[in-house]
């Protein structure tokens, strides 16, 4: 088998946790009620917070799920980037960071942090079911795609966290491919490039269901698949592991983003905070194929 290595990787990972996922490059790791409760508060405050300082007085009162209740609201706000990153800005970036430390919180609880030496910010991310014409772009999640392709190791690790919102009608959908070259481990002009992969590629029988964290290996070959209206969010961010394997072909990040060490990852919202300098506006669009698109400082608090 081409991949021994990579699916040895992702089963340590997950050693002893219950799985509601299983699949060999892809992992879904029961969170438990209590722990998604605590995640889903988080994001919902997060996105209350967001309205409530965009829309001001026009602001829609407080609920379980602002998402769903309040769609063509969410659809208006300006932090919302064309890939769909809610980013954090100066306005809002205290509940941005709740959101980051229990995060963190879940990923220290199941030991994962200690297998990496750099870890993303994470990416609150509200896909619309409804919004095709955004889907030509040649980056858009909703073609089949691996990280590699935007400038991310071939050593690195997808988290995702669905949330909220019709995760049947904003899916996403899974292919093993066959093998990958190691001229496909590196940043590609558009995902079209790597389409060649899909040949023969073994789809996943797996979905994007609230309540797991989705671990995903690099060579996983993905994409957001729309089969109807509503929004759908998510958390997600990139980890780089400590120690590449055989077929990790390209340990060279060549996307610019801002990347801590696993200790200071796990201590956002506690002892270190993001800082989002911008106010809440319009988003600005720039290229964004290598860079991160939150302009975000780290804070570290003194006492
Ligand atoms: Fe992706």
């Amino acid at each position: 088998m081409p991949y021994d290595d990579r699916y040895a990787r992702m089963n340590e990972l997950v050693k002893d946790r219950h799985l509601l996922a299983n699949l060999p490059l892809l992992k879904g790791v029961d969170l438990g009620v209590a722990t998604f409760d605590r995640l889903k508060a988080s994001t919902n405050y997060f996105l209350w917070d967001c309205l409530s300082t965009w829309y001001g007085d026009k602001s829609p009162p407080f609920c379980d799920n602002m998402l769903t209740e309040y769609e063509d609201l969410v659809r208006g706000l300006p932090n919302k980037t064309p890939n769909g990153i809610l980013l954090p800005k100066r306005d809002v970036y205290a509940s941005y960071n709740v959101v980051h430390k229990i995060v963190s919180e879940i990923l220290a609880e199941h030991g994962l942090p200690r297998f990496f030496k750099q870890m993303m910010p994470i990416n609150v991310r509200i896909v619309d079911g409804s919004d095709r014409d955004i889907d030509m772009r040649p980056t858009s999640p909703t073609r089949p795609h691996v990280e590699m392709w935007v400038g991310f190791p071939s050593n690195a690790l997808v988290c995702l966290f669905p949330i909220f919102g019709n995760t049947r009608n904003v899916d996403v959908k899974f292919y093993e491919p066959r093998e990958f070259p190691p001229d496909y481990q590196r940043a590609l002009e558009t995902y079209e490039h790597g389409l060649p992969l899909l040949e023969g590629a073994t789809q996943y029988d797996a979905h994007f269901d609230p309540g797991a964290m989705y671990l995903m290996d690099s060579f996983l070959i993905h994409h957001t698949h729309k089969t109807g209206p509503g929004l759908r969010l998510s958390v997600d961010f990139m980890c780089v592991y400590e120690n590449p394997i055989a077929s990790d072909a390209n340990t060279t990040m060549t996307r610019t983003v801002d990347m801590l060490s696993p200790d200071e990852w796990v201590e956002i919202g506690r002892k270190r905070l993001w800082y989002a300098p911008m106010k809440l506006q319009g988003y600005v669009p720039q290229n964004t194929l290598y860079k991160h698109p939150a302009a975000l400082e780290l804070i570290k608090m003194e006492r």
